[in-house]
């Protein structure tokens, strides 16, 4: 049994700094019940696929420790809830932007907002609908097409 990285997101409405920072995201209710709505959902907080095929990543925080060390997930930065906010990983800190579907699809200052082809290419190439890359703190990311298909359909459910 592997456990989750615990890291803190604030922005999380409601949540002060100290009580998100606290409450690590292996402590939602939904992690912890090991049940998922569905395989997107599943990957997304766990990083983990219900088939079993592997989900691997390059990049990501310099300072993260290897790949094989320890398990991230979509929601270790962006949030249980997809809404981003202030990241604390091995005690540096940065920031991961909202990735909701109404969000991504919306207006962006330097880029054309992001559709189903572009957001899987910020996944799995880390390259933005403008061509430009994104920070080395979102990890590169591999996985079959299935389960990023799976994924792209959670992350249009999340508001
Ligand atoms: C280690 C932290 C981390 C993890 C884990 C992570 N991301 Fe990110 N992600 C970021 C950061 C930081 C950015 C902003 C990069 C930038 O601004 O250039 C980002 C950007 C993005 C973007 C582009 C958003 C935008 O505003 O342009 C998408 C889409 C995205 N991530 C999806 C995901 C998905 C899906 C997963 C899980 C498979 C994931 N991320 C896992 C840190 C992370």
């Amino acid at each position: 049994m592997w456990a989750l990285l615990a890291a803190g997101v604030t922005g999380a409405a409601g949540c002060g700094a100290s009580s998100s920072q606290r409450m690590g995201f292996a402590a939602d209710p939904v992690i912890s019940s090991g049940t998922y709505r569905s395989n997107g959902q599943q990957i997304f907080l766990t990083g983990t696929s219900a088939s079993g095929s592997p989900i691997t990543y390059q990049g990501g925080p310099s300072w993260m420790p290897a790949p094989m060390m320890m398990r991230i997930a979509c929601a270790t930065c962006h949030g249980t809830d997809g809404h981003g906010g202030q990241v604390f990983l091995f005690a540096q800190s940065f920031v991961a932007p909202d990735i909701t579907w109404p969000v991504l699809t919306g207006p962006y200052t330097d880029h054309p907002p992001y559709t189903v082809a572009t957001v899987e290419q910020a996944i799995t190439h880390g390259i933005d609908p403008g061509g430009n890359p994104l920070d080395p703190e979102m990890p590169r990311w591999s996985m079959s097409a299935s389960d990023l298909n799976d994924l792209v359909a959670y992350l249009q459910t999340l508001k």
